[in-house]
């Protein structure tokens, strides 16, 4: 969310309201202090209040839920609609530098009309408002999933008008896997927060470190294994741009076949695992160009059979570079084997069919395809149904087919977004004249005796 004085007016005014509605309902129940249980709400707002900065302090920027919400929920248990709008409005206060003001005054108000909301619904649904007895379950789970529900509701909705209103002001898509993600993070919190009510009456608040602290452990080895990924993707971005740096007109080439490939991937229903590495694999491909001489990669024409032979090594020369880099596992045979062909003609094995990796046959038809879709040098990039054709006619000789059919499911599906490249604001010298991936023009060796 951007900055007050940024936001249209719409948003503006929805703001003030939010914030002066929550004021009233902090306020009434702040005069209801004689209802009160103080020593318990001061815990559960201590918690609430670390939980909402732990995010910050774990560095887990990928958790779609802080575990605030168990705090919460905990709260409208243990201390009413009353207690638990003051446990959620500690949220402006929350341990994040570099939030702005604006963000931490509609996240306290926001918590705390949703926290208020959700005591409502916990009373109306026959919940009683304290420490629950051994009799109270499971009776209370109706209760409390009343009041889940609200709270997520509400969150839902002020959450979403807040994006809606300040349209074209940091406004984000917020992808469906990602809605489910939450739902199902916002399920297990709120399990967690009726764990801790439910021990309070026994350890009181050592319940919320008794329940809260394997959550705590989880999250930050979640947050080590997503650090490493991010480490993973750096390296491996690193040495396409080595690449393609040799190359202007391969620009972009690394990404798209990885993305080609993992379309193809998914079309014949890939384990995760393996769809992360076909990723990396396609990424990678032609890292052994970097050890093939930059002068013959750009040759202008025909090649000698030593020029040829230099380029038949890039599969080779690809994998010594990569060899030492444990988490690319099976990436290795496609980078190895990218450039066999499935009649046995290719290079630099000359295997054929089933013998031919899995993945060097589905970066084999990637590969072609983004090499005939996007400009080269030599030609301008193909028309899509064109480069299918042509992939149809070599099904079988060179591709495999069931390869070539699953892309072009998938192409079906979910298209594909031609690749033209603007003209080099200086002009290139020496670029590629021909491209060794493209089907359609095959490098041409002459003999030196
Ligand atoms: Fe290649």
């Amino acid at each position: 969310m951007a900055a007050l004085r940024e936001l249209p007016w719409p948003a503006k005014v929805y703001f003030v309201v939010l914030i002066g509605a929550a004021g009233v309902l902090l306020a009434r129940s702040a005069l209801a202090y004689d209802r009160l249980e103080w020593s318990t709400l001061l815990v559960l707002a201590l918690l609430f209040l670390v939980c909402e900065s732990v995010p910050t302090l774990l560095s887990v920027r990928q958790a779609a839920v802080s575990v605030s919400y168990s705090a919460a929920l905990a709260a409208v248990v243990l201390v009413g609609p009353q207690g638990a709008a003051l446990v959620a409005a500690t949220a402006v206060l929350s341990v994040r530098p570099g939030l702005p003001m604006v963000k931490r005054l509609f996240n306290g108000a926001q918590f705390a009309v949703c926290g208020y909301a959700a005591g409502l619904a916990y009373n109306w649904a026959g919940g009683t408002v304290g420490l629950p007895q051994k009799t109270d379950f499971p009776e209370i789970i109706l209760p409390y999933g009343a009041a889940t529900g609200v709270f997520l509701a509400i969150n839902f909705v002020l959450t979403a008008l807040i994006l809606a209103l300040a349209e074209g002001v940091g406004k984000r898509q917020v992808p469906v896997r990602n809605m489910v993600q939450f739902l199902v993070s916002y399920c297990g919190y709120a399990t967690f927060g009726l764990l801790i009510a439910g021990l309070w009456a026994t350890v009181q608040s050592i319940s919320a470190v008794l329940v809260l602290l394997p959550l705590f452990v989880a999250r930050w080895a979640f947050g080590q294994y997503h650090a490493q990924q991010r480490s993973y993707e750096a390296t491996i971005a690193a040495l396409c741009q080595a690449v393609e740096t040799k190359d202007y007109y391969t620009r972009g080439h690394c990404t798209r076949v990885s993305l080609a490939s993992s379309m193809i991937a998914e079309e014949i229903r890939m384990g995760t695992e393996r769809l992360n590495a076909i990723r990396y694999a396609g990424m990678l491909h032609d890292v052994g160009k970097l050890g093939v001489p930059t002068k013959v990669l750009q040759k202008d024409g025909v090649l000698t059979e030593e020029e040829f032979a230099a380029i038949q090594l890039h599969p080779m020369r690809g994998l010594e570079i990569v060899r030492g880099i444990d988490f690319l596992d099976e990436a290795f045979a496609g980078i190895m084997h990218h450039h066999e062909k499935y009649d046995g003609r290719g290079y630099p094995m000359g295997l054929a069919g089933a013998e031919i990796p899995e993945f060097a046959r589905i970066i084999a038809v990637a590969d072609a395809f983004d090499s005939m879709t996007s400009d080269r040098s030599y030609r301008k990039a193909k028309p899509i149904s064109d480069a299918v054709g042509e992939l149809r006619k070599n099904a079988g000789t060179q591709f495999d087919p069931v390869m070539v059919s699953a892309f072009i499911r998938a192409l079906d599906r979910v298209g594909w977004q031609p690749r033209t490249m603007p003209e080099p604001a200086e002009p290139v010298r020496e670029m590629a004249a021909k491209d060794h991936d493209d089907p359609t023009t095959p490098i041409q060796v002459v003999s030196e005796r």
